[in-house]
Parts: structure tokens; sequence; C-alpha cells
């Protein structure tokens, strides 16, 4: 059943500065991953150096600007590579998640017509709910909203199907939850709504931590993701079919370029943060060479050196083995504590179908008591309900929410005992 790890975590966890804090005298545990995960030197030295070496605004004919403008070509193609995506030119970097989604959204408004409909669902973040929402409203559209099955937390598809409709303009759907774990069907998903005439919009922002985003496999028109959560720092980025991006009628000042990226890329640039992706991103490649080298040792490889694609792929297949035991191991473990209660997927058989972010209720404790006894002891987990409203509230968890234990591949097993005896305490 166990999956043989390719990652040396103990060697990776020297790279994360923060992972050395100590509370009360003990190391710190990091299960607050879903709301921000830590970054390793290498995205603090880029961040660092950029604005000592090349801060410069964009498309001066001067060498710091020149320098800069070939990091953010770069980093595009890198981020291209990690949506699974040939196009660099497609791939729009912003402030957020919410701040792409909600431009996007308008953008789309000004094509839609009163009857049209959208769809989106239970299982979302808000930041793929109520940009779609409001922007419906402003257009005389209207909103649907596709169910989950409570008892472990999946889409109801067959609700999907049945609120699809030749109305349907856009289907906005999670790869992963952030509240729950679970990962969607996002290419049937988009499937569905392509037949019925739809665009598809996936927020990946609880999957790119986990897995590696796939916009050709899963056929969507728009994907979005932040690089916060996946080792670097406060960025979002977004993915389109490059007709669209090109046709969209986006919300931009008019001396700002038409072309792609620039036309979604309003105002000026986290030149800093786009540097520091491209550090995480250089990180996630760098364990993919490292389990790669594992695989490869005694086979006298003289081979080119893989795409950065390739090699994200070979780190994504690593964390996934390391994350997947644990997740499993700390599922056992809840499951021996008095008094709690698990959400979402519990069964060991079907792991694949979610990441390794478990919520949990107490009987008798609030999330709030929860998570403060947890940081007493020096274990950061969230409670309330993470924004993702729809999945409280259809959970009727409202307004309390649930308490959030979030694996990365720098958490180890160690960490999830101590989280284990430290809820069986309470
Ligand atoms: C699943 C999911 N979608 C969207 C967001 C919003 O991302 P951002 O903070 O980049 O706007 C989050 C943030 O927690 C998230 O977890």
């Amino acid at each position: 059943m166990a999956m043989t790890s390719k990652l040396n975590v103990e060697a990776l966890r020297r790279e994360f500065p923060a992972l050395s804090r100590e509370v009360a005298g003990r190391p710190a545990v990091f299960f607050d991953g879903p709301a921000g995960s830590q970054a390793p030197q290498r995205v603090i030295d880029a961040i660092s150096d950029y604005l000592a070496n090349r801060n410069a605004n964009h498309g001066g004919l001067f060498a710091t600007s020149v320098e800069s403008d070939a990091m953010l070509d770069d980093v595009h193609r890198a981020a291209a590579a990690l949506f699974g995506a040939r196009d660099a030119e497609c791939t729009i970097f912003g402030a957020n998640m919410t701040s792409l989604t909600f431009a996007l959204s308008r953008a789309l408004a000004r094509t839609r017509q009163p009857g049209d409909e959208v769809l989106v669902t239970r299982l979302d973040h808000d930041a793929n709910v109520t940009p779609w929402v409001l922007a419906a409203r402003d257009a005389g559209a209207t909103v649907k909203h596709v169910e989950i099955n409570r008892d472990d937390c999946t889409l109801d598809l067959d609700d999907l199907r049945s609120k699809l409709s030749p109305r349907t303009k856009l289907v906005a759907v999670g790869a992963a939850s952030n509240a729950v774990g679970t990962v969607n069907p996002v290419a049937e998903v988009c499937k569905l709504a392509h037949e019925a005439g739809a665009l598809s919009f996936v927020d990946a922002v609880h999957f790119a931590p986990h897995a590696l985003p796939d916009v050709e496999a899963w056929g969507c028109d728009f994907a979005a993701c932040s690089a916060y959560k996946f080792f670097g720092p406060h960025l979002g980025l977004l993915w389109g079919r490059r007709e669209l991006l090109e046709s969209l009628p986006a919300y931009k000042v008019r001396p700002a370029s038409d072309d792609l990226p620039g036309r979604w890329m309003t105002g000026t640039q986290s030149h800093e943060a786009i540097a520091g992706l491209g550090a995480a991103i250089d990180y996630l490649c760098e364990l993919g060479d490292a389990a790669g080298k594992d695989q490869n040792s005694g086979a006298g490889h003289t081979a080119r050196k893989p795409s950065i694609r390739a090699r994200l792929v070979a780190a994504y297949d690593a964390i996934t083995a390391y994350e997947r035991p644990l997740g499993a191991k700390l599922l056992s473990g809840l499951r021996e504590v008095a008094d709690v209660r698990v959400l979402g997927i519990t069964d060991p058989a079907r792991l694949a179908e979610r990441v390794p972010t478990v919520s949990i209720t107490h009987r008798r404790l609030s999330p709030q008591a929860v998570a403060q006894r947890l940081a007493d002891r020096g274990i950061f987990v969230w409670h309330g309900n993470f924004y993702a409203l729809e999945v409280s509230t259809a959970l009727g968890l409202e307004p309390q929410g649930m308490v959030r234990i979030g694996l990365l591949h720098y958490n180890t097993p160690e960490e999830v005992d101590r989280l284990i005896g430290a809820l069986a305490e309470l």
C-alpha cells in the first residue's frame, strides 16, 4: 500500500527557513498550508535579488528593464508549463486569484444577455462563486448552484447534468476543495459544459500544491491558481485559451498594450513576486530532478535536459507518492480520536479522490477552541469556513465552520503523530 517516497523531506525542509520556528520550546507544526504555504530560501532570495539588481518597469531600453523583461518572459514560460499549456503569452499574472477572476468575470459579463445562465458549485471557494454571481447580476443572467453529496462531500454530477441547458454560458468548477479536500472530475465537468455549449473555468488554487494542473487534459477554457499556495509569493496566475483572451473585452487603460498577456495585466505588476514565482517553479523542478535521479541512477543517462513540464511531472509524482500515505496516516489517526468527526472522503480505497486537506469537527469543542488549544501546543491549523462558505453552509456548519488540517509535502509523520496526540488530549 505505502508508496516509497522519492522526496528527501528532511533535506527539503532545511530549505524553508520558517519551518525551523519553535513555539514553547518545540518545533512549530505548519498545518496551515491551504491558507498559504511557507517559502523556500530561493524564493526569498529571488525577490530580494530582483529588487536589488533588476528593479525596473516594463518595456524600457536600458539594462535593468531589459533584464527584468527577460525574467518576465522566462516566468511566463514556466507558468505555461505549470498549467500544461504551450502558449506562454496566455498566462496572466495579477494580485491574486480572486482579483483575476473578478476581472475575467466582468469581461465575460459584457458578452452576456438576460436569460443566459451560469453554473457555480457548493463545493467551491467563494472566489469561484461570487465573481460569477455578481457578473451574472450585472448582465441580467441567472446563476444555478450545483449541489454536493453531503455524505462524502463530492460534487453531485447528476445535479450538474440536470442544471446544464443550451442557455448555460459558463461552468465554474474547482479542481480541489480547500475545505474538505475533494478532487473533482474536472475533465468530465468541462466535457459536459462544452457539450452544452458553455465555457469552463477551473479554480486550481487548492489543487496546485498537491497535483499538477493540466489544462489540455481538463479541456477547460480558463484556469487559475495562486503562487503563495505552492511555495511562492503572493501572486495570482490565470491561463486562458488564446482566442478568448484576445477577443474578450478586457477592462484596461488606453495606453496599455492590447496584446497578450498585457491586455489582462492591468497596472504595474509585482515583478519581484513574479521573480519569486519563477523560483518556486524552479524549486518544484528540482524536486522532480532529485526524484528522477534516484529512478535513473546507474542507467547511464545521457539524454537532453528534460522540459520544465517533464520535471514538474516528476516532482508532482513524488509529492503525491509522499502525501497520499501521509494523508492516510492522518485519517486513520483521526478515526481513533473520540469526539472527532472527519468531513469528506475517509475511505482508504478512495484517497485518489482527495488531497490531504482534512477538516474535522469536535463533538464538545468549537472549531475556534480546538484551533486555539492546538495553537497553544505549537500546531498551526485554521478554523472557520476558509471562504468555502457554500460547503460550510451545505454541511450545516455555519457560523462556526470546521477545523482544517492541511498537509503539504514538507510535513512529516511525526507531526501527524503530534497532532493526533494533542487532539486525543483535548
Ligand atoms: C480553492 C481556492 N480558490 C480561490 C482562493 C482565492 O485565492 P487568492 O487568495 O489568490 O485570491 C483560495 C484561497 O484560499 C482557495 O483556497
